[in-house]
């Protein structure tokens, strides 16, 4: 039986996809790295270090920095950041997520944040759901990351939960990896073809539908 619900955040409860976007853009003009976009996706669900060692390697400079300058390079990567999401505001929830929430509070299963930012608590503060979630996983304590699916196991751990009461919601293919080696249900936002891993997939969140995960979920 579902139990628990195990939530990403950035692409998942709000899009800061964009802000991590503009904040690596500004750090890559000081060190004569450019990129775009679409490299950017491949960011997505990556840690601070891991991200910054992905744009080093993509501008062939991997071997330029030493472990300490890296770190400040993310430091001030994360500086940036830190400015842009203080314009976060619960208006910022992506369509449907409020309901959703709501949906799972009614049917009483437990709600657990696995999200790979150091932020993460910030931001559910500026979005207004500082109190929702029963546990929110500290990415400080992990050894791996997505897609690793050591977050997915601790959020259960701390739920109480066994994995196989668990459902977890990813809009990155790295967080959807994670949450199937987790051995959970995985519900996938974005296209069928980034999708593809998951046990069940919507193109928006405004189409997440708890009753559909739950009788998906009994299927399987
Ligand atoms: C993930 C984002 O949620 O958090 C990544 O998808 C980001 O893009 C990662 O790098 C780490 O975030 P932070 O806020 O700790 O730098
Ligand atoms: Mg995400």
């Amino acid at each position: 039986m579902l139990k628990g619900i195990i939530f990403d955040l950035d692409g998942v409860i709000t899009d800061t996809a964009e802000f991590h976007f503009l904040a690596w853009q500004k750090l890559g003009e000081k060190i004569g790295i450019t990129f775009d976009r679409a490299f950017n996706e491949n960011l997505k669900g990556i840690s601070r270090m891991d991200s910054l060692d992905r744009i080093l390697a993509y501008g062939n400079k991997e071997n330029n920095y030493t472990q300490a300058e890296k770190e400040a390079l993310a430091h001030e990567k994360n500086e940036h950041y830190k400015q842009l999401i203080q314009q976060i505001s619960p208006e910022d929830l992506l369509p449907g997520i409020a309901s959703f929430i709501k949906a799972c509070q009614e049917k009483e299963l437990l709600l657990a944040l696995a999200s790979a930012s150091k932020n993460g608590p910030t931001i559910l503060t500026r979005l207004g759901l500082a109190d929702v979630f029963e546990v929110v996983v500290d990415p400080a304590t992990l050894r791996k990351g997505k897609p690793d699916p050591e977050i997915f196991l601790q959020a259960a751990e701390s739920l109480g939960l066994d994995s196989s009461e668990c459902a977890g919601v990813e809009d990155a293919e790295a967080g959807i990896e994670a949450i199937n080696r987790a051995g959970m249900f995985s519900v996938g936002v974005g296209t069928a073809e980034a999708m593809s891993g998951a046990d069940l997939f919507v193109e928006d969140t405004i189409d997440l539908n708890l009753e559909e995960i739950i009788a998906s979920f009994n299927q399987k």
